[in-house]
């Protein structure tokens, strides 16, 4: 079968893979509330497209912390992906290389930093997870700076693993040909069997808990690089983030995966960018899928995308093939919306091009003035109408 967009990837995926790591790809936390909703309130965001703009010539290029990529789409941090794939991180490196496009490696990467950088030249950021042991932190981050990584993406929302069900009646644990790379020689990269999710028990030994604001500055004491800090859902959130120094913030709810019944990433997007005014740039995913999502975020203000299942999921059904013919689908989609709706560079995308379920009616000025008489008149009806009705 022609795959014709994105989404068709997880039902080949689904086939594809063992059920436990099917299930830990696909999965949310708890009701899976949010995970529905970050797709749902894509759908009730619609278009305000403008018509007769000359349309022939469509740039999506953009910058990310300085650096030119060829679309405001990137892929996001997933753990473990060589048990969708043998070639696991190294093909999706490879296939983020070839759309000229960033790519995240996940602390959990069954790759580890040398390895992803050894596939070649590309523009990569690397994900952090903090753990207890500080010594295991500096040298990891080191090593990323050394293997030519850009950015440091720092995963703020998971100082417990959430509470996925299909992973604890599964009894979650990574097959025993893989381990976490990153951590191998620190004696880390195993995962037990446990009598739930062997993640969550991981997680729950490793993961420093205590991660404050404090250390996103004790951070940037041990790295020049970039940090984006990554699982902001809030204005309040976003200030600090400025103010402990972070380069840039994803809005993000790691997939709906932590935290059941927070709202749909795309919902929570306008509320960051009104909050960071432009000071650094602000980034979304959760639930991206067709190229008319990009769009929506960029008119939000976002400055790029990640996508996250996506990449998993064309992964394990067609290995580099597959993550490359995703981001092909969403760059021509994005395009084409770009065409459609009259605007040809990134920047001509505004908040006018796209309606929300919280934006005020919006009335052309004529019509206005006429809503705003039958108002009136309504309501001197109401007025007048009332005294008569008492005396009745
Ligand atoms: C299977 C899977 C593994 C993930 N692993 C990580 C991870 O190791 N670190 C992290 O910060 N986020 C992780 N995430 C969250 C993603 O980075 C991203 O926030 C999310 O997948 C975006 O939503 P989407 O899958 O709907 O595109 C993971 C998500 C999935 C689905």
């Amino acid at each position: 079968m022609e795959i014709t967009n994105v989404s068709e990837y997880e039902a080949i995926a689904k086939e594809k893979l063992p059920k436990m790591v099917y299930d830990y790809y696909a999965s949310g936390a708890e009701d899976q509330w949010t995970l529905k909703e970050n797709r749902n309130a894509f759908s009730r965001i619609l278009f305000r497209p403008r018509v007769l703009v000359d349309v022939s010539n469509i740039d999506v290029t953009t910058s990310v912390l300085g650096f030119k990529i060829s679309m405001p789409i990137m892929i996001a941090p997933t753990a473990m992906l060589k048990m969708a794939h043998p070639e696991g991180e190294c093909a999706t490196a490879r296939a983020a290389s070839a759309a000229g496009t960033i790519m995240t490696l996940s602390s959990w990467g069954t790759s580890s930093v040398e390895e992803v950088a050894a596939t070649g030249p590309g523009i990569r950021f690397f994900q952090l997870y903090v753990f207890k042991d500080r010594n295991v932190v500096t040298q990891l981050v080191r090593r990323a700076e050394r293997s030519g990584f850009k950015a440091i993406a720092l995963t703020v929302d998971t100082p417990r693993l959430g509470r996925r069900e299909s992973d604890i009646k599964n009894r979650f644990v990574l097959p025993p040909h893989l381990t976490l790379k990153n951590f191998e020689g620190l004696d880390l990269g195993q995962m037990e069997r446990t009598a739930d999710s062997g993640l969550a028990s991981y997680v729950a030994s490793q993961v420093d808990r205590s991660l404050n604001w404090k250390d996103v500055k004790w951070l940037q004491t041990i790295t020049q690089l970039p940090i984006l800090v990554k699982g902001v859902l809030t204005a309040e959130d976003a200030k600090i983030a400025i103010q402990a120094g972070a380069a840039g913030i994803i809005v993000s709810n790691h997939g709906a995966r932590q935290l059941d019944y927070v709202p749909a990433t795309i919902t929570a997007l306008e509320e960051v960018v009104q909050a960071v005014r432009g000071q650094i740039p602000v980034f979304v995913d959760g639930g991206v899928r067709r190229g008319t999502d990009v769009f929506k975020a960029l008119a939000l203000g976002a400055t790029g995308v990640f996508i996250g299942r996506p990449v998993v999921f064309s992964l394990a059904a067609d290995g580099e093939a597959g993550v490359r013919k995703v981001l092909q689908m969403l760059r021509d989609e994005f395009e084409l919306t770009m065409v459609l709706s009259g605007c040809r560079t990134l920047k001509e995308i505004t908040r006018h091009h796209i309606k929300t379920e919280w934006d005020p009616p919006r009335l052309a000025p004529s019509q206005g003035k006429d809503m705003e008489h039958l108002f009136h008149e309504r309501h001197c009806m109401f007025v007048r109408v009332r005294p008569k009705a008492a005396s009745n």
